[in-house]
């Protein structure tokens, strides 16, 4: 069962000491692309996130909320799926690159940003070639970078196409959130995991790592952290994610939803 709560969303300024990415060696996994290639999904998680409770009226209020203003700003939409976050972006006047890879993504995105943006296939376990040194002020990547196993090169590159003390902002699933869904996992552990996502009859894998890997590796990286949430969901959804916290109650333990309780959600 998908847990959509809590998130993580992360907004960080980089330093730029380092931009040297050579070194590292790219993993080539292709974690989740089969499932974000299925023509039939794609299209279906398109529609969906325009109105759900976990996108529309949770994820996406908290991450856009850490995002600077974008008015003329260079802005990479990293993972952008169907394109939600550019089409957001261009209407704000940001210049847009949007980059998946998944060609039935890319497709959707293209649909929905037309010519207002550039749309590029490019794979986040590669040094990102299409894109130049400090070309960037803002790079934004929701709900992408837990598909991705090896952070150093991702948060490399991100570091080399920003521009000096530009801004990163990101959301991820929480890693106390996705431990409480695995109890014999290793909270400690960088662990691979799979869930089923019941609204689209699919199984979903990605990686879950603990708070004190993710933060070293944002040093490493040379991040800068402005400022973490871990946001509660907005009034509108609070009926909604109820009733979907209600039918997930019984598989997620007792973590996420007593502090849900708690919080009078
Ligand atoms: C959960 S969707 C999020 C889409 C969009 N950011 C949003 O929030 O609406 C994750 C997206 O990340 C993309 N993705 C996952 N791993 C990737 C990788 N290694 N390189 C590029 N895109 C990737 C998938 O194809 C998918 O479109």
């Amino acid at each position: 069962m998908k847990v959509q709560f809590p998130n993580n969303d992360f907004r960080l300024t980089n330093n730029k000491l380092t931009k040297n990415t050579k070194n590292i060696i790219p993993n080539l996994d292709t974690l989740s692309l089969e499932v974000y290639n299925d023509k039939e999904f794609a299209q279906s998680y398109s529609n969906k996130i325009e109105y759900n409770s976990h996108n529309a009226l949770y994820e996406r209020p908290a991450t856009l909320s850490l995002l600077p203003n974008v008015t003329g700003k260079k802005v990479l939409d990293a993972g952008c799926g169907p394109g939600k976050y550019s089409e957001w972006l261009v209407n704000k006047g940001a210049d847009v690159t949007a980059i998946d890879y998944s060609d039935e993504m890319i497709k959707l995105a293209e649909e929905k940003v037309g010519i207002s943006a550039r749309v590029l296939k490019a794979n986040l376990n590669l040094p990102l070639e299409q894109l130049k040194d400090e070309e960037f002020d803002v790079v934004i990547s929701s709900m992408v970078i837990h598909y991705i196993k090896d952070w150093q090169l991702l948060f490399s590159e991100f570091n080399r196409v920003l521009k000096m003390n530009g801004v990163l902002v990101f959301s991820t699933d929480h890693p106390v959130a996705m431990c409480s869904l695995y109890p014999d996992g290793n909270y400690f552990e960088t662990e691979l995991i799979s869930e089923e996502w019941k609204s689209y009859g699919i199984e979903m894998s990605s990686y879950k790592r603990p708070l004190s890997e993710i933060f070293r590796t944002l040093k490493e990286c040379d991040f800068r952290i402005d400022e973490v949430l871990e946001p509660m969901p907005v009034a509108e959804c609070r009926e909604n994610f109820l009733m979907h916290m209600k039918s997930c109650r019984d598989s997620l333990g007792s973590f996420a939803s007593e502090q849900l309780k708690r919080n009078n959600i």
